[in-house]
């Protein structure tokens, strides 16, 4: 048996930050016990506190926990390396985003930065509470819209997973060998003053 890595001694900073965004990161060995709704209820409550273009709001998530009735519709929406590990997840999110203004129903050009906003906030409350917040691209997308009742004005952004971090080793052995803090790029390749120069 053997445990998560720790982030902090994986990453470095190269300027002085909070250790919680060193600290945030996606694993994918889960035990499969649940959260608490307590515990759930407080991630969800940082996605509440995010930020929004004229405070809209615009994100939605729509959860399911492991063992209950919702749980295979949210599961089957899972692309199979998804799956593979997500069956040991406490919870599986589908995250929404509403497309235009409640004010006057216009477009919206940042709504999915917004939700995108409020998913940060929930992996980094995660991350502070020692759980695992794991986002996911890797689902059929017209299938959550379909099985999920999801309206036109709504766009399907993202699903994540949520649980307590379990034994890399119970993981199947190609994602053992990637269950490991990752590294990023440098400044200079992501910024820069002025017009796009890279
Ligand atoms: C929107 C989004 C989609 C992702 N999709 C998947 C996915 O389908 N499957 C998966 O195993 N990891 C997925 N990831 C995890 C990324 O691979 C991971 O965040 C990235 O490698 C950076 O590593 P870190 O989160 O541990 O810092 C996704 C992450 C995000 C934010």
């Amino acid at each position: 048996m053997s445990t998560l890595p720790d982030p902090l001694k994986h990453r470095k900073a190269d300027h002085a930050i909070l250790d919680l965004f060193l600290k945030r990161w996606s694993p994918r060995a889960m035990t499969g016990e649940p959260l608490t709704d307590k515990e759930l209820m407080t991630l969800f409550e940082a996605g509440r506190w995010a930020p929004s273009t004229y405070n809209e709001q615009e994100w939605r998530f729509l959860y399911a926990k492991n063992g209950s009735k919702q749980w295979e519709t949210h599961f089957n929406l899972l692309v199979e390396g998804n799956r593979a590990w997500c069956k040991a997840a406490a919870v599986l999110v589908v995250v929404l985003s509403k497309k235009t203004f409640t004010q006057n129903g216009k477009p919206n050009p940042v709504h999915t930065f917004d939700s995108g906003a409020a998913f940060e906030n929930i992996a980094l409350q995660a991350a502070h509470m020692g759980l695992v917040c794991h986002g996911m691209q890797g689902f059929d997308f017209d299938k959550a819209r379909s099985d999920l009742k999801v309206p036109d004005d709504y766009a399907v952004d993202a699903m994540f997973a949520l649980g307590r971090p379990g034994d890399p080793d119970a993981l199947p052995e190609e994602l053992k060998k990637r269950e490991t803090p990752t590294d990023r790029k440098p400044l200079k390749e992501i910024i820069c003053e002025g017009a796009f120069e890279f």
